[in-house]
């Protein structure tokens, strides 16, 4: 598994991760506007799929020039996405006497790949570009209060802590915790 900076050209694959993993969605040109205003803020884990590889090598050699069908979690030859977190600044403009802050959109792993420490690396990159790169004193987000996997994930491992309950927060009526971690220059 790789860990790299998204880029512009990972937007597709990440906005069909987040469609297969998570009911929050969001249209395409939301990611853009992650990566655009804050290219260094979010990542994506990857692993070489050896098998797409292999299929197209033997349909390059048979020479019938067959299309290749393209799994949409397909990047560059071989790299597949297993896993991203979409994070930005804070700029609400109602928010602007606050210190700078960072918050999380959306973090998700492909369930195969789940159990593995690949969100915990996600995160703390993340997390360490918002404090290194954006100057964020802390960092936001949201999460559902059925969600056991990302509470555990950000209680307890990167310890978060919660700050509030947001009523109904997401459209079935779910309430959210807000949570929020100050960061520190050494972590
Ligand atoms: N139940 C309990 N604890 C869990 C679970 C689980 N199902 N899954 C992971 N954990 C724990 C791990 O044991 C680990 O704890 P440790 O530090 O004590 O060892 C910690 O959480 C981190 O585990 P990772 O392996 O890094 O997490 P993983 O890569 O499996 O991803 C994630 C966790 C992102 C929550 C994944 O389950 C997922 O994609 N779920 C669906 C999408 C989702 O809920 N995303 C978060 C929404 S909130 C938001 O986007 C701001």
């Amino acid at each position: 598994i790789t860990i790299r900076r998204a880029t512009i050209d990972d937007i597709i694959c990440m906005q069909n991760a987040n469609l297969h993993n998570l009911p929050e969605n969001y249209m395409l040109k939301y990611y853009m506007y992650h990566i655009l205003s804050w290219p260094e803020a979010s990542f994506v884990a990857t692993t070489l799929n050896v098998e797409e590889n292999t299929m197209e090598q033997l349909s390059l050699e048979d020479g019938k020039g067959q299309e290749v069908k393209l799994d949409p979690n397909y990047l560059a030859p071989g790299e597949k996405l297993v896993g991203y977190v979409l994070a930005k600044m804070n700029d609400d403009p109602d928010q602007q006497d606050q210190p700078l802050n960072g918050h999380i959109t959306s973090l998700s792993v492909m369930r195969t790949y789940r159990r593995m420490g690949i969100a915990e690396k996600l995160m703390r990159q993340a997390l360490f570009a918002l404090r290194e790169v954006y100057n964020a004193q802390f960092v936001s987000l949201h999460v559902r209060q059925s969600n056991r996997a990302a509470l555990h994930l950000y209680a307890d491992t990167l310890e978060f802590e919660v700050l509030s309950v947001e009523k109904s927060y997401y459209q079935d009526g779910e309430d959210a915790y807000a949570m929020k971690k100050v960061l520190k220059l050494d972590e």
